[in-house]
């Protein structure tokens, strides 16, 4: 998968911009501040459809503008596909092949990509939120089954946790809701958990190889 077109417009410090002659690896040279990390959150954003770095979409839109687009050519094995993302006061909207999807869950895998950032380095020291963060964002990005389960989760705990803050001294007349809602719990959580451990697995074998490729083969126990 190559990217062979990027544009943006109104994206964070980028007024417009198009880049168009991209080789296997790129070097960004910039000052600070220069907006080098603000076009590779946009290659992201093009991913997951969202910024790795804010919950706010309102914050990718150029100061003073009320509209923002990310749009990019990238070539898969099958052929060209071209990607539009545009970010409004109205929402996001996301067309693939000049065609709106009416799920943003249908953008995703478009465009794959993995951001290696320095603070991405919680992800081995940090807590373990982090990584289940970092496996949601990269699982999600080619198994959209997996997005389903985890939007269904979420949906679910936040509908258990409502119903048991009102559970307070009725207990035995909310058991019974009690057990769907940990039905349903369990039913996506025992998905989430098993694609995660099969995504591991995969990660482990690369990253075993390339450890032992740093350390000649000496492994340490912790
Ligand atoms: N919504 C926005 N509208 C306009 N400018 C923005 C917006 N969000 C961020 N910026 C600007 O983008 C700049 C930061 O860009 P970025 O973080 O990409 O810099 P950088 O080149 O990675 O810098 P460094 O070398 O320090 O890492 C800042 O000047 C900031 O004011
Ligand atoms: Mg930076």
């Amino acid at each position: 998968m190559f990217v062979n077109k990027l544009g943006l417009q109104h994206y964070r410090n980028y007024d417009a911009l198009n880049l168009d002659s991209f080789g296997d690896v790129n070097l960004i040279l910039g000052r600070n501040a220069q907006g080098k990390t603000n076009l590779l959150e946009a290659l992201l954003v093009l991913a997951l459809t969202k910024s790795h770095r804010t919950s706010k979409d309102r914050e990718l839109i150029s100061f003073g503008q009320d509209h923002a687009a990310v749009t990019a050519e990238v070539e898969k094995k099958y052929g060209t596909v071209q990607l539009d993302l545009r970010f409004s006061s109205q929402g996001k909207k996301a067309k693939l092949n000049g065609l709106e999807q009416r799920k943003l869950s249908e953008f995703v895998g478009a465009l794959n990509a993995v951001m290696f950032a320095p603070e991405d380095l919680e992800i081995v020291k940090g807590t373990p939120g982090v990584r289940r963060r970092f496996l949601d964002m990269e699982i999600g990005q080619v198994q959209p089954s997996y997005l389903y389960h985890l939007q269904q989760y979420q949906k679910v705990l936040v509908q258990r946790n409502n119903l048991l803050k009102q559970a307070w001294g009725k207990e035995a007349e909310l058991a019974v809701m009690l057990e769907i809602w940990n039905e349903q719990l369990v039913e996506h959580g025992v998905k989430i958990i098993k694609k995660r451990k099969q995504f591991i697995k995969k990660l482990q074998k690369w990253a075993e190889q390339i450890h032992d490729g740093i350390t000649g083969g000496a492994r340490s126990s912790n």
